[in-house]
């Protein structure tokens, strides 16, 4: 039996433990409940969608309110000290509802692979149940199934690689959007950044199963996929590398073979990816966008950094002329091509004169959007180890320039859109006033506008009529 067909089994044995709690409670015959909080990115937010796969098998229902929780889960983040300060929070809340109602209290992720912070939880929020890290997540259910039965606390978490898991259950946010992990892990070592120390080495999914579940979302009625991992245009290179055996399935042996392959899957009718890295935007992956019609025109295009010594101190291995350049061929090859990136400001030793060349980038490149941070020590990093650490401060100077500048920029690139027809997936109703619907554009802007619910789902022509910083109005145009 592998080792999913083994959890397969914990979640049918938790299932009758909830039946029988049912059972015995007549009166308040329902279904037990779970809240989940996830944070950080889009890999979490995927790992959580199969927790809550997990847990409706093992027959829970998700509810907003944790109040009426059975289980309280968090899914952590460790890229950035905000997640830490409001998983503790979030923690001291939960206190009250264990003590009154003894929930069980799970966390897992990222944030849990780093022992000063699972230390912390031991030690001052004992009432915790489960801690899982990155690599065990699929073992949920036997953790889970030992803290009913045998009432114990439990620290699951390996330190070694996790394997790639296929076959857990998942439970998607959207019947419109869907993402899918290709690989896991992270080898590039960027000296700010925590990932490769909590999700482990670079490890890719095979091309078979990657086809196989895009395939049956698109028989499911899914009309746009993301593409999941941490360097995703390095997807099979271990693997190639290291000669490391795979299978070759549909010509999939590249990030830009794989495009190629879910570009020709019928009903899928928008391909995204998150994140590339500039250094491994090779000539192919640059040719498939340009050719497969279904994948998005904009690219996020992770920079960090304007400055080529501090990109060198980052590790990031580009200069500033080679973002640029690599800019330049791929507006060159990729017809209405738009991107947006990260930057970090602040990163230690960064002068004044160094943030500059950040600006300089952002001002020529003209993204379509930038997510900015403010940098954050990470216990662990050569970033944390280095002697120059900018004040607070500073950081948050650069960071409103930056903002400004970059809020100034949108506004300017909006009134672009306006007047032109848009084609844009409807996703539902707004969230703001359910009269109007709310979609994307190919570049990823939301447009709100007037229209029938039956129009959710599908792709149409929208004319814009006004922007507002961080939405676009339009109008249904006829056919
Ligand atoms: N401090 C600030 N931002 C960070 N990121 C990663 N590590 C840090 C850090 N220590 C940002 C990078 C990355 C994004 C996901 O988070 O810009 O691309
Ligand atoms: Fe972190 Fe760099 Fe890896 Fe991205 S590429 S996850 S920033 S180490």
């Amino acid at each position: 039996m592998n080792e999913i067909e083994e959890q397969k089994q914990y979640m049918q044995k938790v299932k009758e433990i909830n039946e029988n709690i049912k059972q015995n409670d007549k009166e308040n015959n329902k279904k037990l409940k779970y809240t989940i909080l996830t944070m950080g990115c889009q890999l979490n937010e995927n790992d959580s969608e199969k927790l809550c796969g997990m847990l409706e098998e093992m027959g829970y229902e998700k509810t907003e309110n944790g109040e009426e929780a059975d289980i309280a889960l968090f899914n952590t983040c460790c890229v950035r000290e905000n997640a830490e300060d409001k998983l503790f929070g979030k923690l001291g809340e939960l206190k009250r509802l264990k003590e009154e109602k003894g929930i069980s209290i799970a966390i897992g992720g990222c944030m849990m692979q780093e022992k000063h912070i699972t230390d912390k939880i031991k030690q001052s929020y004992p009432f915790v149940d489960i801690i899982f890290g990155t690599h065990t997540l699929q073992r949920f259910p036997e953790d889970l199934y030992k803290v009913l039965t045998e009432k114990i606390k439990l620290e699951d978490i390996l330190d070694i690689d996790g394997k790639v898991y296929e076959g857990l259950p998942i439970k998607r946010d959207s019947n419109i959007k869907a993402s899918v992990t290709i690989m896991n892990g992270c080898n590039n070592f960027c000296s700010y950044c925590i990932v490769p120390y909590v999700r482990g080495r670079e490890r890719s999914r095979e091309p078979r199963a990657i086809i196989e579940e895009v395939k049956d979302l698109a028989k499911q009625g899914y009309k746009e996929i993301t593409l999941l991992g941490q360097n995703v245009n390095s997807y099979l290179r271990v693997e190639r590398e290291k000669q490391i055996p795979f299978e070759e399935y549909e010509g999939v042996h590249s990030f830009a073979t794989l495009l190629e392959a879910i570009n020709k899957i019928d009903g899928i009718e928008r391909i995204r990816f998150v994140s590339p890295h500039p250094k491994d935007f090779t000539d192919d992956v640059i040719d498939a966008i340009s050719k497969c019609d279904k994948v998005c025109k904009l690219v996020h295009l992770p920079l960090q950094s304007g400055n080529t010594k501090v990109l060198k101190e980052m590790n990031r291995k580009y200069t500033k002329e080679q973002y640029l350049n690599l800019v330049d061929k791929m507006k060159a090859k990729i017809p209405n091509l738009t991107l947006s990136t990260d930057i970090i400001v602040g990163f230690p030793g960064e002068t004044d004169e160094e943030f500059e060349d950040t600006l300089d980038v952002v001002r020529k490149v003209k993204f379509e959007q930038v997510y900015m941070f403010i940098y954050s020590r990470r216990v662990g990093t050569p970033g944390d180890r280095m002697e120059n650490q900018i004040p607070e401060e500073i950081k948050h100077k650069r960071f409103d320039k930056l903002k400004e500048l970059v809020e100034s920029q949108i506004e300017e690139n909006n009134q672009k859109y306006v007047g032109t027809i848009q084609k844009v997936l409807v996703e539902g109703e707004s969230k703001n006033n359910q009269e109007l619907l709310t979609g994307r554009t190919d570049s990823n802007k939301v447009v709100i506008f007037e229209g029938d619910k039956s129009l959710i789902g599908q792709m149409i022509n929208l004319k814009i009529v006004s922007e507002h910083m961080w939405y676009l109005k339009g109008e249904v145009v006829e056919k």
